[in-house]
């Protein structure tokens, strides 16, 4: 199996292994990313923990719930009001592909920081959206009726896709807002959710990199932590409050609610939420299913991306214009590569494949005797059947994602599809040029941020991994090319990167704009297209049917699985898997404690962060002027005991789309702003230990102290309503 080194102290260990008893009382406990609309359930548990103010104040429906104080956040984050005027606060992780779109090399925030002086410094967004969800409602009843629990997906899909177009069209007449219907429970609940987009968003202060990317990589998915990732956007509306597209003449926006800001602190054990929009988790997920990660995906995706970023930070920290090109993107491949590790480590050390197994033993059992609802019997031995038919496509299927499209010119090989069609289509030469041309320059994102390079060292990389692993099933094409070029990948790649269009859009245009009908050759012995249709006439012939296929078998099964759970266990509350829709987690402040409270305490301070910095790695500098407030101690009002706080952990369930997220104390006062999980921990999606995992939260002190102290924008703080 696939290990990275890391250590898990045998303290650590044992701790695990001795409360592995009763860990299913405890993660009950603390378990779940709640609908608002149902938090009611979890109120008595709530108060037993801490929460002080009526639960109603969490979500209702006549407008004066929190929930209308938390949005989607572009696309993928979630992100919070925090001043009558509009002002949002998110990660800076969250800004960054925004942020890296307004700047270049001479305006370059990431180096310098933005800090608005005032609102018409602030900067449109394009593309940018936040949402608001007004209200959410159970419509099963209305989707589901005359529906059997065993109508294949296929059949049931399109008549449910039907009704609830339908549905959510009365809902937006009705309401006057948007309407999205989404299943929950795997399709055994629907539920529509009322929104409100905004798309006129500007922004307002982005710390730089020294900051907001404090640690990098390699503190990245892990406690303890000293990463200011924050950042804070405007929400701009039309005359009426209401969204509008960009105009100059657009108001900051006035929300029905906003979070009041507590800087008193808190201490461990306090009782604090998380209120955002969790992407997706896995918690009902089968032993099957679950080996199919630790064996196939996680372990294939981490050893491609491995040298992949290896070649890219070589690059870029040889040429700042490559680091701007390559940053966001090279973002995304770490964090996953990270998260992924850290999942693997916490699934062994957690026996969590021993664990489903187990409990699906008593699943069985139980299914066996059964007789009021006979197929649940068959759901689990189908699902094993199902899996295992697939492992070897789903291998290849990885390696051809990871390895082969994670070579850019290969990817955008595609693209030359597009060209190939033209030669087909119908044109004269001056048409056929033209399209060419525009097809090209539509091509602007892709080239933006692109350097052939770079991604012929990736080449010479990631295709040897391919080759290797994928020996018995490799596109006739890629062997012959190999053997061509006497299996020396890096000859291959200089072949490759000297005689594709790709490489430059220069390149490209200039063909574009000479190409006539005769020249539809130069399309199809491009290697960048050879390369990119023969791995995806494989995809076709051997492999996307049937992982489609088992996909929906999965899915299928999977639902009359979650529904068996619920009927074998009809007392207990279960929370839907994540889906990227509004929840509510709640838990206490915690430390994670395996070495002793000084590493793993649950707070981390500014001195911390200083004792961290390293003027010799790139993650680790801190910015001078921070320095400097530093030695003064110049923490203004955000100072408690002549130090700053700066972040915490606590033991709320949270994934991917929390960034970002409001966190909350006892009363509903924002305390801080949710940006990652620890490392140990990262395996929730699959499985809850509230023994291991723990969210972060940068502590809203320390975002303030650099709004005002570092930024120099305190005419920010006067908006706010901050609590003494
Ligand atoms: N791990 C966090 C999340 O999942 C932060 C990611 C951004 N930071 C980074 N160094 N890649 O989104
Ligand atoms: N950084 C994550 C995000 O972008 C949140 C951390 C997590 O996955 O828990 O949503």
């Amino acid at each position: 199996m696939f290990s990275v080194k890391k250590h898990t102290s045998l303290l650590f260990k044992l701790l695990i292994f001795c409360s592995s008893a009763s860990i299913s009382t405890i993660s009950q406990a603390k378990e779940g990313v709640w609908i608002p609309a149902t938090i009611k359930t979890q109120e008595k548990h709530m108060k037993e923990l801490g929460l002080e103010i009526p639960i109603e104040k969490l979500y209702n429906e006549s407008g004066t719930g929190l929930n209308n104080a938390v949005v989607l956040f572009g696309r993928g984050c979630t992100g919070e009001l925090i001043s009558s005027k509009g002002l949002v606060l998110t990660n800076h992780h969250c800004g960054y592909g925004s942020v890296q779109g307004l700047g270049n090399l001479q305006r370059d925030y990431f180096a310098t920081g933005f800090f608005a002086k005032n609102q018409q410094e602030e900067v449109p967004c394009p593309g940018l959206t936040v949402t608001f969800v007004r209200r959410m409602e159970n419509v099963t009843e209305k989707v589901l009726p005359g529906i059997s629990d065993t109508m294949r997906d296929a059949e049931r899909d399109s008549i449910i896709s039907k009704r609830i177009a339908g549905i959510e069209r009365e809902y937006e007449i009705k309401t006057g807002y948007d309407a999205q219907i989404k299943p929950y429970f795997e399709g055994n609940q629907y539920w529509v959710a009322i929104t409100e987009t905004f798309k006129d968003i500007r922004l307002v202060a982005f710390p730089p990199n020294g900051i907001g990317t404090f640690g990098g990589d390699d503190e990245n998915w892990s406690w303890p932590r000293h990463t200011g990732d924050f950042s804070l956007f405007r929400v701009y509306a039309d005359k009426d409050n209401k969204p509008a597209a960009y105009d100059a003449n657009n108001k900051p926006y006035n929300p029905n609610q906003f979070f009041n800001i507590n800087i008193k602190g808190y201490k461990e054990g306090d009782f604090t939420m998380v209120y955002g929009f969790p992407g997706t988790t896995n918690e009902y997920i089968s032993s099957f299913e679950l080996n199919q990660v630790y064996g196939i995906s996680d372990p294939v995706s981490i050893a491609a991306r491995t040298p992949r970023l290896a070649v890219w930070t070589k690059h870029m920290s040889a040429d700042r214009d490559i680091f701007q090109k390559y940053t966001s993107k090279r973002a995304g491949v770490a964090n996953g590569w990270k998260k992924w590790q850290g999942e693997l480590e916490g699934l062994e050390a957690n026996h969590a494949v021993d664990k489903k197994k187990e409990f699906e033993r008593q699943f069985q059992e139980w299914a066996d005797k059964n007789n009021e609802t006979p197929y649940y019997k068959t759901i689990l031995p189908q699902l094993d059947a199902a899996t295992k038919e697939v492992d070897n496509l789903l291998l290849q299927e990885q390696h051809i994602k990871e390895d082969v499209l994670g070579i850019e010119l290969i990817q955008q090989g595609a693209a030359l599809d597009r060209f190939e069609a033209c030669f087909r289509g119908n044109f004269t030469d001056a048409e056929l040029s033209d399209t060419l041309k525009k097809l090209t320059t539509n091509m602007n994102w892709f080239y933006k941020n692109y350097d052939a390079a770079t991604d012929k060292d990736v080449f010479k990389k990631l295709m040897p991994i391919y080759m290797k692993k994928c020996k018995p099933w490799l596109p006739a094409y890629y062997t012959a090319e190999y053997h061509r070029f006497h299996k020396r990948t890096k000859k291959w790649a200089r072949y490759v990167y000297e005689n594709s269009l790709m490489t430059t859009q220069d390149k490209l245009m200039a063909f574009a704009a000479k190409a006539t009908k005769a020249d539809s050759n130069s399309i199809i012995n491009d290697p960048s297209w050879q390369l990119y249709s023969n791995v995806a006439a494989i995809r076709k012939q051997n492999l996307t049917s049937k992982i489609e296929a088992f996909r929906a078998n999965k899915h299928y099964l999977n639902r009359l699985y979650i529904k068996g759970r619920m009927d074998r266990e009809r007392d207990k509350v279960f929370y839907p898997n994540a889906n990227l829709t509004l929840r509510i987690a709640y838990g206490n402040v915690r430390g994670l404690d395996p070495d002793g409270p000084a590493k793993y305490s649950w707070h981390t301070t500014i001195d911390d962060m200083i004792a961290a910095g390293d003027e010799k790695v790139d993650w680790f500098k801190v910015p001078p002027y921070l320095k400097e407030l530093y030695q003064k101690r110049d923490f203004g009002r955000w100072a408690v005991n002549d130090t700053l706080s700066l972040a915490f952990i606590a033991d709320n369930h949270t994934t991917g789309g929390n960034s970002g997220s409001p966190v909350l104390n006892s009363r509903g006062e924002l305390i801080g702003t949710n940006f990652d999980r620890a490392y140990e921990g990262t395996m929730s999606d699959y499985l809850f230990d509230p023994n291991r995992c723990r969210n972060i939260t940068l502590d809203i002190r320390y975002t303030l102290f650099v709004i005002e102290k570092f930024g120099g924008a305190g005419w920010l703080i006067d908006e706010m309503n901050i609590i003494k």
